[in-house]
């Protein structure tokens, strides 16, 4: 389930890297993008042209090689996953202590994404108590190690300290990224700004892209779930993914109301309006009829329709405020809902149309708990994971 997932592959200098040829092929083949990043000593073992023939694009190779101004910054917010294979013992040193002087460990350090690292060094370098210490420090920071494994090593040594197989590194990949967690699951997402016709040519809508709620969908899609997305914008492709385009409040309860009752969670991501023309005009308005009394009255409230429902699915709700969190603790009662996803959309370089999100998860308890600033995918994926710790304990 490595389909669409987006790899940074990190290669370092040991005699490992001719290995992570066949990682990079194995990836994608498996219909993953994969960028590759490699170390000077790295280059020393395996040749860019056979990154570049591998993956479509010529590996990046340090920070001034490359056109934009910051690209680790590209590259960690870019990547769903990272990996770096091999490890060298430099390496993990260098990433257990943030030090972010190539490119490779800056994107390591920049990033929010999963990373995993197979490490490849001699048996005696392994078990020196300062790789120990580094290995530890690393798995205390969240991240996967995979192997070594013992077996022989360069110069005709033996013992651990080898890389383990690109298969068994592909599988810790997509563990990482949460492959399969969300099997058999069935999920509804809502998604887009409405528009509510004022007349055939105009409408009332809002900023709402599409974007933050398509991830959700996307992201439970490549978890395993099958997914139904009732979307106002233009929706994504993606396999066990079924996209419902529509345009109004209206049509939007509609899908989700005739849905709703099938599926195991339902995620509420969508600007609705709150309210529309209640004359839309049939033809045209006229400018020289003058600017005409626009009367509003209310949409159906979607997410009120499904938290009626008896039984219902597990319900996510979005917020959107124009100042703090705490202002949408009140909203998740009201609203019935077992979490509640806050984003203050006036925060620059978060929300609406922006590829990143800063948001504030509201519990069933009530507790707010905030998160960083992260790329969209980024906050769908651990909205994954938080909704399927909260079901495993039992709320429906
Ligand atoms: N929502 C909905 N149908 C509506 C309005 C909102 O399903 N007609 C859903 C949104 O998809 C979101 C949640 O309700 O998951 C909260 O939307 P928001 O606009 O923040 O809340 P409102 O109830 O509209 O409250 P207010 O406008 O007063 O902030």
């Amino acid at each position: 389930m490595l389909a669409g997932r987006r790899i940074v592959l990190g290669i370092t200098g040991g005699i490992a890297a001719y290995k992570s040829a066949h990682l990079a092929r194995l990836l994608v083949q498996a219909g993953a993008e994969v960028r590759t990043v490699v170390t000077e000593s790295a280059l020393r073992f395996i040749g860019p042209a056979t990154l570049s023939g591998l993956t479509g694009v010529a590996p990046a190779t340090g920070f001034w090689d490359e056109p934009t101004a910051a690209p680790h910054l590209d590259l960690a917010r870019w990547a769903d996953a990272v990996c770096v294979a091999p490890a060298t013992a430099a390496t993990m040193a260098r990433l257990a202590h943030g030090l972010s002087e190539d490119l490779l460990s800056a994107v390591v350090l920049a990033t929010r994404a999963p990373v995993v690292i197979a490490p490849a060094m001699h048996s005696e370098m392994w078990s020196h108590p300062s790789t120990r210490r580094n290995l530890a420090a690393l798995l205390a920071d969240g991240v996967t190690v995979v192997g070594p494994a013992s077996g022989p090593l360069a110069g005709g040594d033996a013992g651990p300290g080898r890389m383990v197989e690109p298969e068994e590194i592909a599988a810790a990949l997509e563990r990482s990224l949460g492959a399969g967690t969300l099997e058999g699951w069935r999920v509804l997402v809502t998604a887009g700004g409405t528009r509510e016709p004022i007349d055939p040519v105009r409408f009332v809508g809002n900023r709402s892209s599409g974007k933050m709620g398509h991830a959700v969908a996307e992201e439970a899609a490549a978890r395993g779930a099958v997914v139904t997305l009732v979307t106002a914008a233009d929706p994504p492709a993606a396999r066990r993914l079924e996209a419902i385009r529509v345009e109004t409040a209206q049509e939007m309860a509609e899908a989700v109301w005739s849905r709703a009752g099938e599926v195991d969670v339902a995620v509420m991501a969508a600007a609705v309006a709150d309210f529309r023309p209640a004359q839309p005009a049939s033809g045209k308005l006229r400018r020289a009829a003058g600017p005409p009394d626009l009367v509003l009255e209310p949409t159906p409230d979607v997410l009120a329709g499904v938290a009626a429902m008896r039984p219902r699915p597990f319900l996510v709700g979005f917020a959107a405020e124009t100042g703090p969190a705490e202002g949408a603790v009140a909203k998740a009662v009201s609203k019935g809902v077992d979490l509640l996803v806050a984003n203050d959309v006036t925060v620059a370089g978060s929300g609406f149309g922006s590829e990143d999100n800063e948001v504030a998860l509201i519990l069933p308890d009530g507790t707010l708990e905030r998160w960083e600033r992260l790329p969209k995918r980024r906050v769908a994926a651990l909205l994954w994971e938080r909704i399927a710790e909260l079901r495993s304990r039992g709320t429906p």
